[in-house]
């Protein structure tokens, strides 16, 4: 790890640009969950602390390089004040006279937003003129978007060549986690993969194959495993014409010495809604009428034990359709397991990924695990081995 933090630069008297994530949902004009908000003001307040001036540089939405007025950042401003203690100062642009004015205007202790990069047809491009417009305003940039870190934009790749760089507390956090979680990680290592689609983790797999001790299968793909060792899975979600691909990765985890585990018992139905009645039976007994909904109790039990014996558990995705009960069950029992060993001190835990953070959200053991990220396509990005622009560009620094 080549890149600077916030204890590595001179902040006083500066201008920091500094790049955040607060791409939060919104319904009815208001910001409906503030995580993403609040995982930013350890950094901006250190900011603060240190004398530097922070102007706060992000995206909202997807507008495509115009102004669409829903997707103003104005939006967040309640929720970023709320969660800051303070006024925030707004610029309707985020480069030229309107940015220009307000950077000159903003005092000592005070923070200023700036309008969604993304209004910027530049911006997405990752233009050097725009990330020269960008660095124009400033004498320091410091990106805290881990979750951004994906895409190689003018606000999050560009401008970091163009500035003394360095990461966030949020990155520094991030970065320090999943480095625990997968570079550098105590062995032995698990990975879940959960999630309906194996063509969509087809590269994650590929990879954590390599990295990881142990692999738990889990949700729709599971079933496409089945498929691959010829075992019939009734009407249950599956890509037949993935069924190769998962054999093959099911081959190379026998050279490179990982165990997948998939489901050895599984909870089947014949409808997919809340309450519909279920039954357990053995992963190659799925009726031909019946689809495969959630992993069964034997299979908890197997996850839990590999659980047990590892000292890392990276995890992406539910083992079962969690948003409707009963489900649930076996993300939730898996979920607490995890929870209950990282509080005892004998596992680390990292999670990402949005459907996986709202599921563990709903098994009510966020809190337990050692870290959540708050990303999603970064997160996934990461964990599939490839260099994130936004990270590379702090390690490479101006
Ligand atoms: C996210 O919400 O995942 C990040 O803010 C990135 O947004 P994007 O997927 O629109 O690039
Ligand atoms: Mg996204």
């Amino acid at each position: 790890m080549a890149w600077k933090t916030l204890d590595d630069i001179d902040l006083k008297g500066k201008v920091v640009l500094t790049r955040v994530d607060i791409n939060v949902p919104v319904e009815d004009g208001r910001v409906t969950d503030a995580t993403r908000i609040e995982k930013i003001v350890p950094t901006v307040k250190d900011i603060l602390a240190r004398g530097g001036k922070p102007v706060l540089l992000a995206h909202f939405g997807r507008p495509k390089g115009k102004v669409v007025p829903e997707m103003s950042l104005k939006i967040t401003l309640p929720a970023l004040e709320a969660a800051l203690g303070r006024t925030v100062r707004f610029a309707e642009d985020c480069i030229g006279a309107p940015a220009k004015k307000a950077v000159a205007a903003l005092g000592e202790g005070e923070v200023l937003l700036l309008e969604n990069t993304r209004f910027q047809p530049g911006e997405e491009k990752n233009d050097p003129g725009m990330a020269a417009a960008l660095a124009a305003l400033g004498d320091v940039y410091v990106n805290d978007a881990f979750s951004a870190a994906h895409r190689a934009h003018a606000s999050t790749e560009a401008i970091a060549h163009l500035l003394p760089a360095a990461a966030g507390r949020l990155m520094e956090a991030e970065l320090k986690a999943l480095e625990r979680a997968l570079s550098k990680p105590e062995r032995p290592v698990v990975a879940v993969v959960g999630g309906a689609k194996v063509s969509t983790k087809l590269d994650l797999l590929t990879n954590l194959v390599e990295k990881v001790d142990y692999l738990v299968i889990g949700g729709g793909m599971a079933n496409t495993f089945l498929l691959s060792k010829g075992i019939e899975v009734g009407k249950s979600l599956a890509e037949r014409d993935m069924a190769g691909t998962a054999g093959e990765i099911f081959r190379k985890s026998l050279d490179v010495g990982c165990e997948i585990v998939l489901p050895d018992d599984a909870v089947v139905a014949r409808e997919f809604k809340a309450g519909a009645e279920s039954q357990v039976v053995r992963a190659d007994a799925c009726p031909d009428d019946a689809m495969i909904l959630d992993a069964g109790p034997e299979a908890v039990k197997r996850i839990v034990g590999v659980f047990e014996v590892c000292k890392t558990l990276i995890w992406n995705g539910p083992l079962g359709a969690f948003e409707i009960e009963p489900f649930d069950t076996a993300t939730n029992a898996a979920a607490a397991k995890a929870a209950e060993l990282t509080r005892a001190g004998k596992l680390v835990s990292v999670a990402g990924g949005g459907d996986t953070v709202a599921a563990l959200n709903k098994a009510g053991v966020a809190n337990d695990f050692s870290y959540i990220s708050t990303a999603g396509g970064a997160f996934l990005e990461w964990m599939e081995g490839k260099e994130l622009p936004g990270v590379a560009a702090l390690d490479q620094g101006a």
